[in-house]
C-alpha cells in the first residue's frame, strides 16, 4: 500500500473518530444498538479490568477501520482463546490491505497474550469478508445457532 498505514489501540480520546465507523458497522448489519450499550462498550475498551480491546487502522493519520476482540477461557485448552468480534473498514479505505493488517495485528496481540487461538464468525453470504478470510484462516464448517434470551 502506498499510503501510510498504522495499526494501534484506539485511544480513549478518539470516540468522535470511532463513532461513525461503529455506526457504519451497525448499518452494515442493518441493526442499531441503544446508546448506553455503545457507551458501555467504549468504556470497557479502556478499562484495564476488562478483557475486551479495540485496535484501530489509521490511514494517513485518520482512523479508517477497527478490530474489536476479547479473550475468554475454553474447556478445550489451557490458554485462553481470542474472539475477533467486530471488523470494519470504511468504504473509502477498502481493498488496500487494512482488513488484513487489522486481523494480523489481533493475531499478534493474541500471541503476545499467550492465547492459543484467534477465531471469528461471518455470515455465509458475506463474499467480501470471506474473500479475505479464506486467504488468512481455515473454515472448519461450523454454523452458528443463536437463541436470544
Ligand atoms: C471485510 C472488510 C473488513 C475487508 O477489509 P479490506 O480492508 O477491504 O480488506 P483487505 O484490503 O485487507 O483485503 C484483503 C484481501 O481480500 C481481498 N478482497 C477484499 N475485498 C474483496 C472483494 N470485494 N472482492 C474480492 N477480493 C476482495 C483482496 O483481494 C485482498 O487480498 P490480498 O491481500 O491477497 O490482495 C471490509 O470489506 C468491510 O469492512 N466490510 C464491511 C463489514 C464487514 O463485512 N466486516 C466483517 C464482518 S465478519
Amino acid at each position: 500500500m502506498d499510503t501510510d498505514v498504522v495499526i494501534r489501540p484506539v485511544g480513549e480520546d478518539e470516540r468522535e473518530a470511532w463513532n461513525p465507523l461503529w455506526a457504519g458497522y451497525l448499518a452494515f448489519y442493518k441493526t442499531a444498538l441503544p446508546q448506553d450499550i455503545s457507551d458501555l462498550t467504549w468504556t470497557r475498551f479502556h478499562d484495564p479490568e476488562e478483557p475486551i480491546f479495540a485496535l484501530g487502522g489509521y490511514v494517513d493519520g485518520e482512523l479508517a477501520g477497527f478490530a474489536h476482540y476479547l479473550f475468554h477461557r475454553s474447556t478445550w485448552a489451557t490458554h485462553r482463546y481470542c474472539y475477533l468480534e467486530d471488523l470494519f473498514v470504511a468504504e473509502t479505505a477498502r481493498g488496500c490491505g487494512l482488513g488484513r493488517a487489522l486481523i494480523d495485528a489481533v493475531c499478534a496481540k493474541a500471541l503476545a497474550a499467550n492465547a492459543s487461538r484467534v477465531y471469528w464468525l461471518t455470515q455465509s453470504g458475506n463474499a467480501q469478508a470471506r474473500a479475505l478470510y479464506d486467504k488468512m484462516a481455515d473454515n472448519l464448517g461450523f454454523i452458528q445457532y443463536r437463541k436470544v434470551l
